[in-house]
């Protein structure tokens, strides 16, 4: 889900599953950063930073989001989610695990899906970031959102963000031929309460038409 490759993807070759999901990220982490010697219980993104040349302090951050160049007072180390939640009141994108486990924090950079807890907000400058809240048009919704209503995607509703905004990247890529290719480019969003037989039949729907 995040915008890192596998260094193990042959040129020219379709990108596996676990491609663009935690695990590469963290395996190109460890590689490039010596993570493995970072302080325990520290998050990815704040070790990165401890690694990043950049000054330390606030400084002045500009983020387009949703359409709109957005700018912001913060330290380097600030994440992308929390930069969303915590300056620009963007609430919509959640924050589950903190450690790109659980999905909840999906948002799309230059149209892929990342997990925003995972990257800088510093990192992102000049991109286009969208945010569930940028999914809609006006008061029209989104295809994936009027399907997750119909089909019932979610129950608490905490994970349906993420998973509303995997699930467009997900039929955009391709990779929702199936069920079961569906269940396997979506299994980076977790649901605790269990609602994945809705909303694969979500994805499904909306892959159908598209
Ligand atoms: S909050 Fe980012 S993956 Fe869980
Ligand atoms: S609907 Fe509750 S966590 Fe997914």
């Amino acid at each position: 889900m995040s915008t890192f490759s596998s260094p193990d993807t042959p040129e020219g070759q379709p990108m596996r599953p676990e491609d663009g999901t935690r695990r590469s990220f963290m395996k190109q982490a460890g590689g490039l950063l010596g993570l493995a010697l970072a302080p325990p219980f520290v998050g990815p993104a704040e070790r990165l930073a401890a690694y990043s040349k950049t000054v330390e302090g606030v400084t002045s951050l500009q983020l387009k989001i949703n359409g709109t160049v957005r700018t912001i007072q913060a330290e380097p180390r600030v994440t992308l989610l929390d930069a969303l939640r915590e300056y620009l009141d963007l609430t919509g994108t959640k924050k589950g695990c903190d450690h790109g486990q659980c999905g909840a924090c999906t948002v799309h950079v230059d149209g892929k899906r990342i997990n925003s807890c995972l990257t800088l907000a510093v990192m992102q400058q000049g991109k286009e970031i969208t945010t569930i809240e940028g999914l809609a048009q006006g008061d029209n919704l989104h295809p994936m959102q009027e399907a997750f209503i119909k089909h019932d995607g979610f129950q608490c509703g905490y994970c349906t963000p993420g998973q509303i905004m995997s699930g467009v990247a997900c039929v955009k890529e391709g990779h929702a031929g199936s069920d079961d290719q569906t269940r396997e480019w979506m299994s980076g969003n977790l649901c605790r309460c269990g609602a994945y037989p809705n909303i694969v039949a979500a994805v499904r729907e909306v892959a159908g038409k598209s």
